[in-house]
């Protein structure tokens, strides 16, 4: 079991896109790569990692946990985990009959989100139904939506920061015409074009311009001033998954469950669209207010079509064939979903190491995972059959795709198709009033000390034509 070191701070990214540039991704390469056919190198990169600091943020708090069970009620004699935390709010007791072909939950689930009108069950439920090969409606048959010019920077009162990560800040910020709470995330051009991010920050606009799922985040639009670009999100007040997690120290097997059901549900629909994510972790998991989980940052995610080599994602979360420079495509997104199960049932992630990245990328590289006792043997299975070097082996890398996933014995009892439609509740309601622009469950931080909006000169603008 790792220090509370870890348990206090936030992970970093690391990103090596200037290797795109000299890496084979071009089109004109063919590289075409099956999915179901280990990846062979052919190229190996030159990889010099950069690191970000770490934010110090103290995430500790472990006495409102609304979904942690007490070690005497998680346990049975086979060390697995069958009670609930009696001192939960029973709004908020996750119950396995949530996630099974229960009563009729009547099909809504409380009113939707001050934005949510923008989304269709029927687009979530074709989703799910493309992994079941029910139906065809995907990303790639969204029409794209209208996101440029849509705003300006006076349109908004901005308020407190949300999040910072390695590359942006998000503002909880309020619209001038109709007094809706948006999240807008602020880029420094002058920062993106330093840490080599120009390419990842136009393909972040792109992708999030493409996607509409029920557990991805909406852009509403795009803009940008001399110094930074924005984007337009949704504000999603329920917090990061991250907060809930350590709070909690872990999630007991249906909350993980439920969760790791709908971040599967969001994959099937990007990687139907040949989108792959790349930075699947508790931080860019948010809860909306009905306890429902949209994905956010698409600051790693790619169209690719065939392989990629880029040396991106958050260390923990890396799939091997990323740590050794081979060339990679959905399947690690599938190794990452193994990553955040693993660290939803165990509060860890299985190859931390307090030293430093490279101590992770080489225990990684080792592949050894010890599964502690009280991990269901069904979700075990799933974690080794996902946590596995061996891509023809990985489960959401076969010929059935994330069908295998979702066919798993772990999810036995999620019906798919009520999920995606979020007719199943949620095992915790985050406690905010929804549309009061309500921030009280985001982390503080230090606010930006230079003013928005500034003049000048404008140095890097055309290397953001979509904003
Ligand atoms: N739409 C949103 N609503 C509320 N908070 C958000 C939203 N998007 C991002 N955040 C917060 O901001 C943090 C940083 O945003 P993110 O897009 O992940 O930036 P980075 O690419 O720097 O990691 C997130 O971890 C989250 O806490
Ligand atoms: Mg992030």
């Amino acid at each position: 079991m790792p220090s509370l070191g870890f348990l206090k701070k936030k992970r970093t990214k690391d990103s090596q896109e200037s290797n795109d540039l000299n890496s084979p991704t071009s089109p004109t390469l063919d590289r075409v790569t099956s999915n179901n056919t280990p990846l062979s190198p052919t190229i190996s990169k030159n990889s010099t990692l950069f690191s970000e600091p770490e934010s110090t943020t103290n995430r500790t708090n472990p006495s409102a946990i609304p979904t942690s069970p007490k070690p005497a009620e998680q346990m049975n004699n086979n060390n697995q985990i069958v009670g609930q935390n009696p001192t939960a709010n029973t709004q908020n007791v996750p119950s396995i009959k949530n996630m099974i072909n229960g009563p009729d939950y009547g099909g809504n689930n409380g009113g939707a989100s001050q934005n949510d009108s923008a989304y269709s069950s029927q687009t979530a439920a074709s989703s799910a139904q493309s992994a079941l090969g029910l139906a065809t409606q995907n990303a790639r048959g969204n029409p794209v939506r209208e996101t440029k010019g849509k705003y300006t920077l006076t349109d908004f009162t901005i308020s407190r920061t949300l999040g910072t990560g390695s590359f942006g800040r998000v503002h909880l910020v309020q619209s001038k015409h109709n007094q809706r709470f948006y999240a807008v995330k602020v880029l420094k051009k002058q920062q993106v074009v330093k840490m080599k991010q120009v390419e990842h920050t136009n393909d972040e606009r792109r992708m999030l311009q493409r996607c509409k799922h029920p557990f991805l985040i909406t852009l509403w639009g795009t803009f940008q001033d001399g110094k930074n670009l924005y984007m337009v999100m949704d504000f999603i007040e329920g917090g990061e998954l991250f907060s809930l997690l350590r709070k909690s120290q872990r999630f007991p097997n249906p909350v993980a469950k439920f969760y790791a059901a709908e971040v599967t549900l969001a994959l099937d629909y990007l990687h139907s669209a040949n989108i792959i994510y790349r930075d699947l972790k508790p931080e860019n998991l948010l809860l909306d207010r009905h306890g429902h989980l949209k994905i956010t940052d698409f600051g790693f995610a790619k169209e690719v079509p065939d392989i990629t080599w880029t040396l991106c994602g958050t260390p923990d979360y890396l799939a091997p064939e990323v740590v050794s420079s081979k060339g990679y495509n959905k399947s690690v997104d599938w190794w990452s979903l193994g990553i955040l199960i693993f660290e939803m049932l165990c509060g860890f992630t299985p190859f931390w190491d307090s030293g430093s990245p490279l101590k992770i990328y080489e225990n990684i590289l080792k592949g050894r995972v010890k599964y502690p006792p009280y991990i269901h043997p069904d979700a075990q299975d799933l974690l080794v059959k996902l946590i596995t070097s061996d891509l023809t082996k990985r489960l959401g890398n076969l010929h059935g795709g994330s069908r295998d996933v979702m066919t798993h014995p772990w999810f036995a009892e999620v019906t798919w198709e009520r999920l995606a439609k979020k007719d199943i509740d949620a095992p915790y309601v985050p406690p905010v009033k929804g549309g009061v622009g309500d921030a009280s469950l985001f982390d503080k931080y230090p606010e930006e000390t230079e003013a928005y909006g500034q003049g000048g000169d404008d140095p890097h603008g055309k290397l953001f034509p979509d904003f």
